[in-house]
């Protein structure tokens, strides 16, 4: 038994994938169907605060100021039971969580939230963990929260079916390259579909899922090398294939899950346009509307003022590359 419990605040910022990940090999130990390479940001933190409270009858969860209702602490409950089980700590904890995103508009993310989980709840409970187990913690609740342990540029391989102690590495440090992703708003409001679900309608239904999986490392490969090689034209080209592929796959299931609006497909020619007009910008999407734009620091401002103009994109945030989890108190 511990001897003495202390709540502990952890920050962890959100992370966009170059090369994506969609799709579980396994299910019941949430682990990835394809590898996937993403890059840290510094603007979209979360902050999280945990601490295991012997008079609790229950695990608390407020997010963002609020009490979460019951069905958004289940994957919290499940984090924390994993760090009691471990630690022999038989109490129920308070956690408190903030997304200090500059904007409200659907970005809050699983990926920010469950490292910044995995990193308070485990040293509230006194574990001492590498950086790779806390990864493969972050990684049982959400995927894409392995990775953002780490900054900078950071990969997962895809896992093997059984095998639970997968967590992401570092493939370069933030300031490895010095480049931009500038985020355009285009809708407000929460997902359509999460992404658990959404993937798993994709592997059920899609006709597209086996070429997607057969083609993801190809993509996985090439972003990484370009990584290496501060390539981004190279990048670009897979990044946007990885993208529009698992969206293609996501849209051709049933029921169809579609992500974008209105205000994607104008982000996205703009991008395509400034691209014809000679800038080396690129465009990848998540689980939502948003269009994140990949380019080099100098062409940033260019590349904002354009989004900004673009019909159906309401704001704009220029993200940075950014640290990895950080235990702060
Ligand atoms: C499209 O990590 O949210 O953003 O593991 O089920 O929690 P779970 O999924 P999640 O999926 C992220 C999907 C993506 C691509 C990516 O981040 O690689």
């Amino acid at each position: 038994m511990p001897h003495e419990l202390n709540p502990v605040r952890a920050i962890a910022r959100s992370n966009i994938a170059l090369a994506k990940y969609w799709g579980k090999a396994d299910v019941d130990l949430n682990l990835p169907a394809v590898p996937s390479l993403s890059l840290t940001l510094d603007e979209l933190v979360t902050e999280t605060e945990v601490e295991f409270e012997p008079s609790l009858a229950r695990d608390e969860l407020h997010l963002d100021g609020r009490e979460a209702p019951d069905h958004e602490t289940g994957r919290v409950t499940q984090l924390l039971n994993r760090v009691r089980s471990r630690a022999e700590i038989p109490y129920f904890a308070r956690v408190r969580s903030e997304n200090r995103f500059p904007t409200a508009a659907g970005l809050a993310s699983s990926a920010s939230g469950f490292a910044a989980l995995a990193a308070a709840a485990s040293r509230a409970a006194n574990l001492e963990l590498t950086s790779e187990s806390m990864s493969t913690l972050a990684r049982q609740s959400s995927a894409s929260a392995a990775r953002s342990v780490f900054g900078g540029f950071v990969e997962l391989d895809a896992g093997v079916p059984g095998e639970g102690g997968l967590g992401a590495r570092q493939v370069a440090a933030a300031d490895h390259w010095d480049v931009r992703l500038v985020v355009a708003i285009t809708a407000t409001g929460p997902k359509s579909v999460g992404s658990t679900e959404a993937m798993t309608r994709s592997k059920r239904t899609s006709p597209f899922y086996a070429a997607w999986v057969d083609a993801a490392p190809r993509w996985f490969d090439e972003v990484k090398s370009a990584v290496a090689r501060r390539d981004l034209e190279r990048l670009g080209q897979a990044m946007e294939q990885s993208t529009l592929a698992f969206h293609a796959c996501a849209m051709t299931s049933l029921p169809s899950t579609v992500y974008w609006g209105p205000g994607t497909m104008d982000a996205l020619n703009t991008v395509r346009s400034l691209r014809a007009a000679g800038t080396s910008v690129w465009a990848t999407m998540d689980a939502g509307p948003h269009v994140k734009a990949l380019c080099e620091t100098r062409d940033s401002t260019k590349i904002r003022d354009a989004l900004l103009g673009a019909r159906g994109v309401h704001e704009v945030i220029v993200a940075s590359p950014g640290r990895g989890v950080e235990v702060i108190g």
